[in-house]
């Protein structure tokens, strides 16, 4: 069986671990293609579609939970970590598909959650059915109530998704759930459960998966020590690193375990962090000592904004030279509002301290996608420009499914026709992650375009067949086109992690070029950047062009050195 090249060698001929500036596409698998006509996405969906996958260029795919799982969070509650959901294939045809992309030479690398579990987990089945005071509920973190009856929580906290996240049980206890009710938190400190995630990490390592992206890393171990404070205690005290519930130094006690069963593997096996921690704090998770990795969310929140991204890029070189790894780069994912269509929306509001006051769209999905009107052929030109400059930076690129189709939010989808959580949680009040999860489109009709034979699970609007693949890889300007002409070219372009900024004498220009000559300008505004006698190697406004004498507006430009 072929396996993807290990090392990468930049031009003066150092090798490099392969996931150090890999471009990592994010698959979330019951919406990428269904085999089997159920309106699900699946396993052998995603081999069928190995060969899109090859053209378009990439490193690696992440594949989001897949495993058997009630879908009360979209698969991140899983009832079996071992085994692939029955709607979605067989550990057979897992097997065939690792051995499809890696015969293309694409890494696979998986998601583990565990932070919690489904309460259809067998372990929360034996739990409840186990009664207090049993073996069975100290996997997990059960307490008595308080007040007279003990029918009241146990704390006045708020979980993540809205609601309280105690939840009483029938015998009288509660437990406690940083998401959905049906997510309950796992006791960290206990040695069975750290024993099943090594097992479980090696389970896929065996199975050839290449590396892991780790859900919500900074939440697993908790101090709940009485008497526990209040939510707005716990608001209150500082995320450094003792605080009761979120991003606590003993996590990586944890992930030194994981890091030893990672390295025994050849080539070791990678993870990043999904961990929404301060700046300072993300080293820990990076460190070559912990999960080696870990997400960077800053250029998500940005926006097109010159001086931000700037900002933005040097910060977070700066943070990653602390830890010696790679930094991660990413606009999209599947929990948030697609970035073509954030880029056709007014500017995030931001409170004084400069954070987003809401998750950028969130209030115009409030509004059924209609107020305000999104600039759709704006947002996607920046969303290019933006994917553009973001494919050049050093470190690792993560993308997220339908983005290289430049395919906008889904806002209007029915409310009985919902899935997420967070929209039945909050009574409606967020709208949740349903718009960007709609399957994708591959042909320009039929049931589910080209998903499936049939429908699929959540409605595709009629203007999806403009974004079809069918349709956009015929067309050499399209955003398919511009993506795999990119991913194909940072390939051949890829050098040593760093860049240097280079004077452009406009706030809404930036410019930076890489240690091989690899040149990159972003004109952030709408007024033309004049360009000298350069080789346009590729332009986000039009992927043919290449005699361009200037940088049009909202634009980024790729010069390859001659
Ligand atoms: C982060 C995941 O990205 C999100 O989709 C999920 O709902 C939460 N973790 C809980 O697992």
């Amino acid at each position: 069986m072929s396996t993807p090249t290990e090392t990468v060698f930049d031009r003066t001929g150092e090798a490099a671990p392969w996931w150090r500036q890999a471009a990592v596409y994010q698959i979330y698998p019951r919406s990428f293609a269904d085999s089997n006509g159920d309106g699900l996405g699946d396993i052998p969906g995603i081999t069928s579609r190995a060969d899109y996958l090859a053209e378009l260029g990439i490193d690696a795919v992440w594949l989001s939970p897949f495993y058997p799982s009630a879908l009360a969070d979209g698969g991140y509650d899983v009832a079996d970590y071992r085994n692939v959901d029955p709607r979605l294939g067989t550990l057979d045809d897992f097997d065939a598909m690792v051995t499809a992309l890696h015969a293309r030479g694409i890494h696979v690398v998986v998601d583990i959650v565990p932070n919690h579990t489904s309460d259809q987990h067998a372990w929360f089945r034996e739990a409840l059915a186990a009664g207090r005071g049993s073996a069975a509920r100290e996997r997990y973190i059960f307490r008595e109530g308080t007040g007279e009856n003990g029918d009241q929580p146990p704390a006045d906290w708020v979980s993540v998704f809205g609601g309280p996240s105690w939840e009483r049980v029938a015998d009288g206890q509660w437990y406690f759930h940083h998401f959905a009710t049906e997510q309950p938190d796992l006791n960290w400190r206990h040695p069975e459960v750290r024993a099943d995630f090594v097992k479980t990490l090696r389970f896929w390592s065996d199975r050839g998966v290449d590396g892991f992206r780790i859900d919500v890393a900074h939440m697993l171990t908790k101090d709940l020590t009485d008497p526990l404070p209040s939510q707005a205690e716990l608001d209150a005290l500082p995320q450094d690193g003792n605080h009761p519930i979120i991003d606590r130094d003993d996590v990586h006690e944890v992930y030194a375990e994981w890091r030893a069963v990672f390295n025994s593997y050849d080539p070791p096996r990678t993870a990043v962090a999904e961990a929404w921690v301060h700046p300072s704090r993300v080293p820990l998770y990076a460190s070559p000592k912990s999960l080696g990795q870990a997400f960077n969310f800053d250029l998500l929140e940005a926006d097109f904004d010159a001086e931000e991204f700037r900002r933005i890029v040097t910060d977070n070189l700066a943070i990653s030279a602390t830890s010696g790894s790679s930094t991660t780069w990413v606009f999209s994912n599947h929990d948030v509002v697609r970035h073509a269509t954030r880029y056709g929306l007014p500017r995030t509001e931001r409170g004084a301290d400069g954070r987003p006051l809401h998750k950028h769209g969130s209030q115009w999905l409030l509004s059924g996608g209609t107020d305000p009107v999104v600039d759709t052929a704006g947002g996607l030109r920046r969303a290019r420009a933006a994917s553009l400059f973001l494919l050049a930076l050093p470190g690792s690129a993560y993308m997220y499914q339908g983005e290289e189709l430049g395919l906008p939010e889904v806002a209007d989808i029915p409310a009985a026709e919902r899935q997420d959580p967070t929209f039945f949680r909050t009574q409606g009040a967020e709208i949740g992650r349903d718009g960007c999860r709609v399957p994708l489109p591959w042909t320009e009709s039929g049931p589910s375009f080209g998903f499936g034979e049939a429908g699929a699970h959540l409605p595709q609007p009629a203007w999806f067949a403009e974004y079809a693949v069918a349709r956009e890889a015929a067309d050499p300007h399209s955003t398919l086109s511009l993506y795999r002409r990119a991913l194909a070219l940072r390939h051949e372009l890829q050098t040593d992690e760093a860049l240097e900024w280079l004077e452009t004498g406009r706030d809404d220009v930036l410019e930076f070029v890489r240690p091989n000559g690899w040149r990159v300008i972003t004109n952030f505004g709408t007024e033309p950047y004049p360009l000298g006698p350069d080789a346009v190697a590729l332009s986000s406004s039009d992927p043919v062009e290449q005699a361009l004498t200037e940088v049009p507006g909202e634009t980024t430009v790729w010069i390859a050195a001659r």
